[in-house]
């Protein structure tokens, strides 16, 4: 039992800096229907009652990777080759207007105090991302499973080390829910599902521009590997700025949600689709921003080298020893700008990892709460063929990331970091930075630019329909408890 998250069984599994291990993973959207709000909320309750294993829970996917051993010798014998699969897990979340169709089938039909999520707690969550005037989103060519979010009620998350586990535990639960008489799609006639894979090694674990992702995580003391936590302090973050808590985040006034969501998470989804060729396009005029190669501006870019690497950490080697796990979090994350601001290791001031996590004070300012509180669990995972160069463009060669991050507040985590820091030229404040250069979408075209090197001029990031991330489409979900699946969601 931790001491401000309570039971861990309780919280949902993938809700950790290192969620659900994974190869494949596909988001399966659905509508509950109305007329048969009180079935689903009564199949819910038996789903998560008899048949647990089904919604993943915290300590369960802690330990769920199986090692398999796929040499003929017995396992242990000298020669025998190892390997480590991903397990099945799953995961359950839900939009305001979904939470909305539960309670209506509910016995007591207020029970779960929507109207104050709405009005005081969580307004952009309660209308939605699409409504969410803080984004500089674009609402046409969105994916036709986001033409209208109203009929967005719920999303399963379910992940595997192959397509197969996969669909399989998604068609359980699916049954288990009633789909077709319970539930629908939300396409309607066609499936409502999204499916990502990790790359193929050599690229496994990297992101579709070529970098390593899911390298810099918040960690919580008594979730996480304790050695990491303690050897990388400038990665541990209050659990209550991730999760929901009884004891709400007490600057800034904030007010306690009601109790059915403690334990529980914001998950922000978005279909981030990436133009690999305008990225290499981009990169090949390194010398007119003054830097040595394409994979150098790459780097001032997005603050990392491909291997992951920071960019601000001169001759910095990740392929040295093999190092326990707890290590390789603290060399991958233990930097701050302060150090070593001179080029060419110097990391631009609007470059990705710097914009999303500024990581010292004077980045930031002090009337800005973010640099405190903006912080998120990442966990989304590529989709579509990797980039081959002179590929003829279908709509099957698109490629992009299905982004997912948790939170214990919208306003202050995905929606600060996108709209005040990524979009935000003048972020820092005076610097003239200019916008992200990975996922800015600037108010004006004429915004789009980042500076990377001083003395230089401006990179001017490429719009329209060779932006280098579009947004496709989105939504706001929240990703109760299992006591609350069990309890508050389905009585
Ligand atoms: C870090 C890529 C979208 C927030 C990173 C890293 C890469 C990356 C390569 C460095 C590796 C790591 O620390 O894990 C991308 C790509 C995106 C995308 C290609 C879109 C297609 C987003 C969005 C957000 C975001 C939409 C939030 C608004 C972050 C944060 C970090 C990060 C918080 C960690 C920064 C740090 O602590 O150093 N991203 N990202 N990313 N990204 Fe993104």
């Amino acid at each position: 039992v931790h001491p401000i998250l309570g039971n861990l069984s309780d919280i949902q599994g993938d809700v950790w800096s290192k969620g659900f291990p994974k190869y494949n993973e596909t988001y399966y959207l659905f509508t509950i229907k109305q007329e048969r709000a009180a079935d689903f909320a009564r199949a819910l309750r038996n789903m998560v009652t008899h048949q647990p294993h089904l919604i993943s829970n915290l300590p369960t996917v802690k330990n769920n990777w199986a090692e398999i051993v796929t040499h003929k010798q017995a396992a242990g014998s000298a020669g025998s080759k190892k390997e480590r699969l991903p397990m099945p897990n799953a995961l359950i979340a839900f939009t305001y207007k979904g939470l909305e169709t539960i309670q209506s089938g509910l016995a007591s039909p207020k029970s779960l105090k929507l109207v104050m999520i709405r009005d005081r707690t969580d307004p952009s969550f309660a209308s939605g991302m699409r409504s969410d005037a803080r984004l500089n989103d674009p609402t046409t060519d969105l994916d036709p499973l986001f033409a209208d979010t109203e009929v967005i009620h719920g999303m399963l998350k379910v992940a595997g080390s192959c397509i197969h586990d996969v669909n399989k535990r998604l068609h359980d639960i699916q049954t288990l829910l009633g789909r077709g008489s319970v539930i629908n799609d939300v396409a309607g006639g066609s499936e409502g599902r999204l499916d990502g894979a990790t790359r193929q090694e050599p690229h496994r674990g990297k992101e579709h521009f070529g970098f390593e992702d899911g390298i810099s995580q918040p960690l919580m003391d008594g979730v996480d590997d304790d050695k990491a936590v303690l050897a990388t302090p400038i990665m541990v973050t209050d659990p209550k700025i991730l999760l929901v808590t009884k004891d709400t985040r007490t600057s800034e006034g904030g007010i306690p949600r009601p109790d059915w969501m403690h334990q529980g998470s914001f998950l922000v989804f978005r279909k981030l689709e990436q133009n690999v060729k305008a990225f290499h396009d981009l990169t090949k005029d390194y010398e007119k921003y003054g830097c040595k190669s394409p994979d150098h501006m790459g780097a001032k870019l997005m603050g990392r080298w491909p291997s992951g690497a920071p960019i601000t950490v001169p001759d910095y080697h990740t392929s040295d020893a093999p190092a326990a796990d707890h290590e390789k979090v603290k060399r991958m994350n233990d930097f701050s700008y302060e150090r070593l601001d001179a080029p060419p290791h110097m990391c631009p001031l609007a470059a990705h990892i710097r914009k999303t996590n500024p990581r010292m004070p004077s980045d930031s300012n002090n009337a800005d709460p973010g640099f405190q509180f903006s912080k998120m669990i990442r966990s989304g995972i590529p989709y579509g063929p990797d980039y081959k160069p002179g590929e003829v463009e279908s709509p099957e060669s698109k490629r992009g990331l299905l982004f997912v991050c948790y939170q214990g507040y919208i306003e202050l985590g995905f929606q600060h970091m996108q709209s005040f820091w990524c979009d935000n030229k003048d972020f820092p404040p005076g610097k003239e930075s200019g916008v992200d250069p990975i996922i800015g979408q600037a108010s004006s075209p004429e915004d789009m630019k980042t500076k990377i090197t001083e003395g230089k001029e401006a990179v001017v990031l490429p719009t329209g329909i060779s932006q280098l991330v579009t947004f496709r489409g989105g939504e706001y979900f929240f990703v109760p408890s299992l006591l609350a699946l069990r309890g508050a969601l389905s009585e």
